[in-house]
């Protein structure tokens, strides 16, 4: 039996991760998020002391970075080399690295690949820039979740204060033009929406509001639909 296929797709903070969390959760699919496996790459290269951009150098290296992910009661743990990287991953640097070479086409090809495996094993909500265009063409239901840049600097700003990270508005906000531009205008499978896409602006909304909204377009295509009193 095929298995069911939802991708999430939009430029950074605009809350794709966190209601695909949500949704999976209720829904009952399993998330993926392949900007961890970007992240992962770029991680692998910053601590080789290779420059991100530099595409030769990055091929050079890339049949030595084996990324696996696991899915347990936490949620997704993603591993360099059998190590857990799941928090060195987020930090504002590999951001950065992760979107450096994320265009280079060998990159892509060799998560592309991972990406389409777990979606054949169950049903997946997958995260990311190309799934809708290019990772799932099939996919069932397609999202492009966006916000305003000013909104989703604010919210990456707010959570990696959270965390402790030592960072600015200003630096989060450019770093996030950065990625937008740089997704936006790679060659090979940019962020773009899908033509069959449905667009979800969440910058008013709440994370409550958009997780609703977004978990009705499931269950509508699931055909499972709560009950009307
Ligand atoms: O995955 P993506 O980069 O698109 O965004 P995220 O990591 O899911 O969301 C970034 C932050 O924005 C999280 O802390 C969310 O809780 C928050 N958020 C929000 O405050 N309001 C929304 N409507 C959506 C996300
Ligand atoms: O969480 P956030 O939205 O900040 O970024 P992410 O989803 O973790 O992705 C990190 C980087 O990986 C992005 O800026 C993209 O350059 C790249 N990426 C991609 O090219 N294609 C994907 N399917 C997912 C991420």
């Amino acid at each position: 039996m095929s298995t069911k296929k939802i991708a999430i797709d939009g430029p950074a903070g605009a809350g794709k991760s966190t209601v695909a969390k949500a949704v999976a959760r209720t829904m009952g699919f399993v998330y993926i998020d392949t900007g961890a496996m970007y992240r992962a790459i770029g991680l692998g290269a910053v601590r080789r002391g290779i420059d991100a951009s530099d595409a030769k150098a990055v091929e050079k290296i890339l049949d030595e970075l084996t990324v696996t992910m696991k899915h347990g009661p936490q949620g997704q743990m993603i591993f360099l080399n059998g190590e857990d990287v799941s928090e060195a991953i987020r930090m504002p640097e590999i951001s950065v690295a992760a979107s450096l070479v994320a265009v280079i086409p060998a990159v892509r090809l060799k998560l592309v690949e991972l990406q389409r495996t777990l979606a054949e094993e169950t049903d997946v909500i997958m995260d990311g820039r190309d799934i809708g265009t290019y990772v799932l063409p099939n996919a069932q239901l397609k999202v492009f979740l966006t916000a305003s840049p000013e909104a989703r600097a604010r919210r990456r700003y707010d959570e990696l204060r959270e965390k402790g990270v030592q960072t600015t508005f200003e630096e989060v906000y450019q770093d996030m033009l950065f990625r937008d531009k740089n997704d936006s205008s790679r060659a090979f499978a940019p962020l773009r929406p899908a033509e069959d896409s449905v667009l979800v602006d969440s910058t008013e909304w709440t994370l409550q509001e958009t997780i609703d909204q977004i978990t009705d377009m499931v269950r509508q295509m699931t055909g499972d639909l709560p009950e009307r009193s």
